[in-house]
């Protein structure tokens, strides 16, 4: 199987799931923003990485549908408050205007907390060991927070029109968008119970896909298009954020993008090696699918 019939197999499905976890008995103006958010789309990579680790230890994905929401939860929330004023004052957000342009400045807040508290919640529900939930609960609490997605947050906004080294920038990158991505491989490899060895390669793998898929998001916001990626492009030079194209130049970000692809492309051949019933093609279509 490869990720593109994963997601056939999977996102319909899991977004239904999704949904109903917040289709509360009431709907209040709060309860509408935070579907609306969950509801507008998204590619849903974070959950998709965790049920193909799954997959390709031939694992049930299915009840890992709790984790899987509470990653794409906060993954919404975050998205939902870069766009505010505040941070990166953007109007549209996969497809659709900006949930603070839909509703409020308050209640698009208001919404993402919700929706991060709802996360933990969710992360209770699941039907993994006591043990094992909290160790999940655990690091995605840290992947979120300011060790992780928050601090690289701050990081990105410190960072405009700042000179900042390769190496400052991918800190930056491995918080604001390589922890999430991280906890998706880690809770995969964990929930599939697979090897000490094997997990550390599915981190390292993690880490390297993590900055390498925020790299391939900044080289998009200057040669993507607005209707292929349903938000606004330019952005990052509008508001002199530091990124590799403006670092490095188009052509220098590209080859660092495919140098990242190949790392985790071996990573993958690796586990292969070590473990023969694992199916190889899950993991190297999607990192295949990353080139530009
Ligand atoms: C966008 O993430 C923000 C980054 C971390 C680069 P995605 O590209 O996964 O956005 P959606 O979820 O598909 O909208
Ligand atoms: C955001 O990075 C990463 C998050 C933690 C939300 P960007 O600011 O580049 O994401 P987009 O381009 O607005 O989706
Ligand atoms: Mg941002
Ligand atoms: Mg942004
Ligand atoms: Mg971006």
């Amino acid at each position: 199987m490869n990720f593109t019939e994963l997601a056939h197999t999977h996102k319909g499905l899991f977004e239904q799931f999704m949904i109903e976890a917040v289709s509360f008995r009431s709907q209040t103006h709060l309860e509408e923003a935070m579907r609306y958010s969950l509801e507008a789309g998204g590619k849903r990579l974070r959950p998709l990485i965790l049920f193909a680790v799954l997959e390709a230890f031939r694992k049930p994905v299915e009840p890992a549908y709790y984790y899987g929401a509470a990653l794409e939860m906060i993954h919404t929330y975050s998205l939902i408050h870069d766009d505010l004023p505040a941070m990166d004052d953007d109007d549209l957000r996969r497809g659709k205007p900006t949930n603070h342009i839909k509703y409020s400045e308050a209640t698009a807040i208001l919404a993402g907390d919700a929706l991060l508290t709802k996360a933990f919640e969710l992360m209770t529900r699941g039907d993994a060991s006591a043990e094992t939930k909290v160790m999940l609960i655990k690091e995605l609490a840290k992947a979120s927070g300011h060790e992780g997605m928050v601090g690289g947050q701050q990081a990105d906004m410190d960072g405009e029109f700042a000179n900042l080294t390769v190496e400052e920038l991918e800190s930056i990158h491995a918080r604001k968008t390589g922890q999430l991505i991280h906890f998706a491989f880690l809770a995969g490899g964990t929930l599939a119970e697979a090897s000490v060895e094997t997990v550390t390669d599915l981190e390292e793998m993690a880490y390297t896909l993590g900055v390498a898929y925020q790299i391939r998001d900044d080289i998009l916001d200057v040669q993507g298009t607005e209707e292929e990626l349903g938000k606004r492009t330019g952005a990052d030079a509008k508001l002199g954020k530091s990124t590799y194209p403006a670092l490095l130049g188009l052509e220098q970000a590209n080859a660092l993008l495919t140098e990242k692809l190949e790392k985790a492309l071996a990573l993958n051949r690796r586990i292969k090696q070590r473990e023969e019933t694992y199916e190889e093609e899950l993991l190297s279509s999607f990192i295949e699918s990353l080139a530009l």
